[in-house]
């Protein structure tokens, strides 16, 4: 599993600062809607200003003398939380239920050895487990014969290392999603695959924020979209079956 950085917080924790100034907005508001804070502290996606444990996060913010090692060190004590309606994982790939007709595909880092999730030597490894995840799918389907979608959503659909990973109509679908603040579909392109932040998306990203001069262009600040793919599940019948 995948350790997320202190300076994964900070980047975030800048970027919400940056807001507040730039919008006038209370920095709690900006760590709520403009983080991945809230759903990395396990607390869902309802991103509930009144949540118990949010207050906890933001009351110890107020008495903090460093506000980014209180969030890293909140974010420590709580419990890994998996994405809602998880179905089942297969190494690194995971789905969940999304509405009556689709699944939704997820990643994570889960190698064990030091070596990139993406790289060609692990292309197989990867393929495999997508395999494994469809028969699976494919057995729910004999009974729930609804499933007819698979979703993903995801800055990663912007990389050859893993849009190789699927059949060619799925990734054809892609198209940009334009705020996706709270979500690992878009802050997952700053780290790398130890939970560090990558340096060049870092600096690349601060250069481009302290250019900005409202918040109304501040997704720009992204060097990666987050995309959205949705396409039949056909798509997917046989294709693992013969790479
Ligand atoms: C995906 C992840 C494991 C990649 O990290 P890594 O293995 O250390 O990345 P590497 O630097 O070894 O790169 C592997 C490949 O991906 C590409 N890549 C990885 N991160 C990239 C980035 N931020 N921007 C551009 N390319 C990137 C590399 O160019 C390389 O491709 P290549 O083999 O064609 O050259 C890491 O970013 C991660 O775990 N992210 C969080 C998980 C996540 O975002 N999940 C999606 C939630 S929706």
């Amino acid at each position: 599993m995948i350790r997320y950085s202190r300076a994964f917080f900070e980047l975030q924790w800048q970027f919400a600062e940056r807001v507040a100034a730039m919008s006038g907005v209370p920095c709690e508001q900006a760590l709520l809607h403009y983080t991945n804070f809230y759903i990395r502290f396990g607390l869902g996606r309802e991103f509930d200003t009144n949540h118990p444990v949010w207050r906890i996060y933001i009351d110890g913010l107020s008495n903090a003398a460093e506000p980014v090692e209180w969030s890293w060190r909140f974010f420590l004590t709580r419990p890994h939380v998996p994405p809602p309606l998880l179905v089942a994982t297969f190494g690194c790939f995971s789905f969940s239920n999304a509405g009556n007709d689709a699944i939704r595909l997820h990643f994570a880092n889960t190698e064990s050895h030091d070596c990139s999730p993406l790289s060609s030597e692990r292309i197989g490894a990867r393929r495999a487990e997508l395999r494994a995840l469809f028969d699976h799918v494919e057995r729910i389907r004999q009974t729930r014969r609804a499933i007819q979608r698979v979703l993903g959503t995801s800055w990663l659909y912007n990389l050859p290392a893993y849009r190789r990973l699927f059949p060619s109509g799925y990734i054809d679908t892609a198209r940009e999603l334009s705020s996706r603040f709270q979500s690992m579909s878009l802050w997952g392109q700053f780290l790398d695959r130890h939970g560090n932040v990558r340096p060049d998306m870092r600096a690349l990203f601060l250069e481009r924020l302290a250019r900005q001069t409202g918040v109304h262009e501040i997704a720009q600040c992204f060097p990666l979209r987050a995309l959205a793919v949705d396409a039949p599940i056909a798509l997917f019948e046989g294709f693992y079956d013969v790479c």
